[in-house]
């Protein structure tokens, strides 16, 4: 039977209505707020996030930065750097060489520069620098970090660690933050630890020590200003790392950190490396765990919030991980450091105080159901952070309330139509 010849005008009338309802709906979801780290972190399509957005307190200052994703360099007209730079550079060894990837043959297998890349080196052979962090020093403790991010279209994932109430160490590239400023502020704001993974995610060891300097230093006023925190750790991209980089690394208040153990989840090609071998690597991985190897000292796993695949992959075996671990903290949390940044205002929990429950203290959102802070992240170029009195968790709460509103209008309007529709066919 024909439906359209059936309907008479009043059913139509109806139906148009339903569209109308309809349409209101798509209109008011494609519609984020993408000026406020509040807005960004609501939105909930993937294609929508990784629309590009402009963030006036960053996209003004773009201008005193090395561009994006190049080799760094300290800029012409930039004192502080030149100031900082002239500080330290005195005391960066010029007894290392600028190496070439991958490691010659010619490199003396001494490796007396402690050479990660040649021999997975983590304790210096220079004087004056602490050992690579690259375990949880805790028992039966994962050292908890993502590299690469921020990833324009991490809410699914954030959102999921949120959900566990689950805070993770986040190393950061600052050529992605000044791209993804709301995204890099969600970290900080969801309680999550933020570290430094340079500027342009170069082999650091093949850099001159300038641009080894201006490859940090950048990343870090990169998050500086548009997170409002400066990092006090880093992560070398590819483990690379001698004594030399660790040296200008350390000049800038730089905790190194490593790992043991590697996913491979950023290394998929297709051919040697597949998605099964990610599998099989996070269950070789748990099974380490749950053999007693981590029952004295703790680890750390290289994963990534590079892209889809690696941030599902870390939310499908999550709760292995969880089940297999004692505790999964943050790194600095692992190490007591409760002074995550170089700005004493914000602190992170220690790990007797995290495992107790207590997974972030101040500077961050107080628990994911709060509802008492009302007022939104300040726009202004130097304090864009989100602060303890002005978390996110209230609008976001707002957000999702207004959301199930527009759900339970939706579903009063299809139902009242239908009815209608019934009633007069
Ligand atoms: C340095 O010069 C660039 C233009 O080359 C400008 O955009 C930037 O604001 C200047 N930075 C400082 C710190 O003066
Ligand atoms: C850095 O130190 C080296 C030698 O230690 C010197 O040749 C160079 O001129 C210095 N560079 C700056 C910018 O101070
Ligand atoms: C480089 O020189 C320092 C002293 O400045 C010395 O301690 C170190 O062993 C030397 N390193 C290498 C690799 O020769
Ligand atoms: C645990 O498993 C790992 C990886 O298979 C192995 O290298 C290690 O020796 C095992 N340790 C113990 C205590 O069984
Ligand atoms: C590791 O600790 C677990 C739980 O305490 C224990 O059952 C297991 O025997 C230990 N394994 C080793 C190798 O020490
Ligand atoms: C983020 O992840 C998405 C989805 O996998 C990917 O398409 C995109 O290239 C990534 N972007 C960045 C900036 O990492
Ligand atoms: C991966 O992409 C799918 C499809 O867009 C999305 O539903 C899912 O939330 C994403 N997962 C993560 C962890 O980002
Ligand atoms: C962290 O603090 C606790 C409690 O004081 C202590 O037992 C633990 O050894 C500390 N861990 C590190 C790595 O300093
Ligand atoms: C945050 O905690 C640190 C360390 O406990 C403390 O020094 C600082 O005053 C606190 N800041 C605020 C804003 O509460
Ligand atoms: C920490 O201090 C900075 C600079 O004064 C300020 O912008 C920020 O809001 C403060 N954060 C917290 C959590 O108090
Ligand atoms: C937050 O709310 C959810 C759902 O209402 C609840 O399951 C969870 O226990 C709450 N978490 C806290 C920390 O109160
Ligand atoms: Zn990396």
């Amino acid at each position: 039977m024909q439906l359209s010849k059936k309907i008479p005008s009043l059913q139509k009338l109806v139906l148009a209505l339903i569209v109308l309802g309809k349409l209101h709906l798509v209109d008011a979801q494609s519609s984020p707020d993408r000026s406020t780290e509040a807005g960004e972190a609501a939105i909930t399509d993937p294609n929508q996030e990784c629309s590009s957005y402009d963030y006036p307190p960053v996209s003004s200052q773009i201008g005193s930065f090395p561009p994006q994703w190049e080799k760094a360099t300290i800029l012409a007209n930039d004192s502080a750097a030149q100031a900082k730079w002239a500080s330290i550079n005195g005391s960066i060894p010029t007894n290392i060489s600028v190496k070439t990837q991958p490691p010659p043959s010619s490199y003396s297998s001494d490796d007396p520069d402690c050479w990660w890349t040649y021999n997975l080196c983590t304790t210096p052979k220079l004087s004056g620098l602490s050992p690579d962090v690259s375990a949880a020093p805790e028992p039966s403790t994962l050292g908890y970090g993502f590299d690469d991010g921020p990833n324009c279209s991490h809410n699914a994932f954030y959102d999921f660690l949120q959900s566990q109430n689950q805070k993770a160490t986040f190393y950061f590239i600052g050529s992605n933050v000044a791209d993804w400023p709301l995204e890099a502020q969600r970290a900080l704001a969801d309680g999550h630890e933020i570290c430094a993974h340079t500027w342009s995610h170069p082999y650091m060891t093949t850099f001159a020590s300038e641009n080894v300097f201006a490859e940090l230093w950048y990343c870090m006023q990169m998050i500086k200003l548009a997170v409002g925190v400066t990092p006090t750790c880093w992560r070398p991209p590819y483990g690379d790392v001698d004594d030399r980089v660790r040296s200008i690394a350390h000049a800038l208040g730089l905790q190194t950190i490593m790992w043991e153990y590697d996913t491979e989840d950023a290394s998929v090609n297709g051919k040697s490396v597949t998605d099964q071998t990610v599998v099989t690597n996070y269950q070789d991985f748990i099974n380490t765990a749950k053999n007693g190897t981590f029952n004295s000292t703790g680890a750390i796993l290289l994963t990534h919030e590079l892209n889809n695949f690696t941030m599902s992959e870390a939310v499908s075996f999550y709760p292995q991980l969880k089940s297999t671990f004692q505790h999964i903290v943050p790194v600095g949390v692992s190490l007591n450091k409760t002074q995550p940044y170089v700005e004493s205002n914000y602190s992170l929990p220690t790990f007797e105080q995290y495992i107790a429950g207590t997974v972030t203290t101040n500077g961050t959102r107080i628990s994911p159901n709060d509802t008492s802070g009302s007022s939104t992240p300040s726009d202004s170029a130097s304090a864009p952070s989100p602060s303890a009195s002005a978390t996110r968790s209230g609008a976001a709460s707002s957000n999702a309330a207004s959301e199930t509103k527009m759900h339970v209008y939706g579903t009063f309007w299809l139902v009242v139509s239908l009815l209608t529709l019934c009633s007069l066919w």
